[in-house]
């Protein structure tokens, strides 16, 4: 492949993917915002096209005349069903339309979608590729519309679906919390039950995504991907902690707590029109006692090894984050 659009080039996901095309020779074409930062990804020479997801004109002249896409535009908090709806759902529709129309050729498109699409891991394990979806929040919900619009456009186009856990990584902001904290000296954990968790390195997941533009074998077809096990909060706290030398004391949060916290968190939300990543909606993902899943597939039809342990991912993103005085 020669040439390969980024949606969400700006963002956390999509600038990992833009650099990882870059360092392979790919040229990544961006789709941003006349409003992106684009502080990730302006020292890899990328060609930008400016658009909206929302905007189906805007569409056509970004997805013209490359090899493949990878879509990574997406909201991960909105303040209401129908916000995170327009982006995550219907912005799918408005790319895949526009594909089809001015590059129905095109070798491969990478549908970024996530765990919370599946919902949380049922009795019996780690969720699995074809298991039965019941997302629990409502950015799941729009994130499981957008992965069955994409699903929708696999007998027309050449879609991959890509479905990542928790991501962490330099750029990300997310995390950066539970960085904040322990640099304090403590970790917060709603109740006092062990909660898992499946996470991915930032660029493992670009790694991942390079797979999946590479692979015929991969067109048609779903893979989830993670480190290789699961963690609870208190191991990722605690792998968090040994990366500054810290030993975190464990704060538990009654849940009636966390629910009355994340009720007024969304009632300031909406005054302000600011969304906010933790509301009372979005606190049905952080009761969830699992989110874990297998990345067997992955490995096994692509020939994917994730390259980076917990210890070694967290390590690198303290790191960065210390290397930008973000901590
Ligand atoms: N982070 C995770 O843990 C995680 C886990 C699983 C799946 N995912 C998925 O990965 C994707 C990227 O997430 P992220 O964590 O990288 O989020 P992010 O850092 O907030 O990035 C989101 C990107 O989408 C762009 N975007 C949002 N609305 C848009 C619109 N209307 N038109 C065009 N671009 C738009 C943003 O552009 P601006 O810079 O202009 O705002 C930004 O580049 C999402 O689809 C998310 O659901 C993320």
């Amino acid at each position: 492949m020669k040439k390969v659009l980024v949606t969400g080039a700006s963002g956390f996901v999509g600038g990992h993917v833009v650099q990882a095309l870059a360092r392979n020779g790919i040229q990544p074409r961006c789709l941003v915002r006349q409003t992106s930062r684009l502080d990730y990804i302006k020292d890899w020479s990328p060609e930008l096209v400016f658009g909206d997801i929302t905007s189906p004109a805007s569409l056509e002249t970004a997805v013209e005349g490359v090899d493949g896409i990878v879509h990574c535009a997406g909201v991960i908090r909105a303040l209401s069903l129908e916000e995170f709806m327009r982006v995550n759902a219907d912005g799918c529709s408005n790319l895949y339309r526009a594909c089809l129309a001015k590059n129905p050729a095109v070798r491969r498109i990478v549908h970024i979608s996530s765990l919370t699409a599946l919902g949380p891991s049922v009795a019996g394990g780690p969720t699995k590729e074809g298991q039965d979806r019941h997302p629990v929040s409502n950015y799941g919900n729009s994130k499981l519309a957008g992965h069955r619009i994409a699903e929708a456009h696999m007998d027309r186009l050449p879609i991959v679906i890509l479905i990542p856990p928790a991501v962490y990584g330099p750029f990300d902001r997310t995390f950066l919390g539970l960085f904040a904290c322990v640099n304090k000296g403590f970790a917060l954990a709603i109740g006092r039950e062990e909660r898992w968790a499946s996470l991915i390195f930032a660029k493992d997941l670009a790694r991942a995504v390079l797979a999946c533009l590479d692979s015929e074998k991969a067109v048609g077809n779903e893979y989830l991907v993670e480190d290789g096990q699961p963690h609870t909060w208190r191991e990722v706290a605690a792998a968090v902690g040994q990366s500054m030398h810290k030993s975190p004391v464990r704060i538990p949060i009654p849940p009636i707590l966390a629910k009355a916290a994340s009720t007024i968190i969304g009632c300031a939300a909406r005054w302000t029109g600011k969304p906010a990543f933790f509301d009372r909606n979005r606190l049905n993902d952080f009761l969830q006692p699992s989110w874990t899943c297998s990345s067997a597939k992955i490995c096994r039809e692509l020939d994917f090894t994730p390259q980076y342990t917990l210890k070694r991912g967290i390590e690198e993103t303290y790191l960065w984050y210390k290397d930008q005085n973000w901590l």
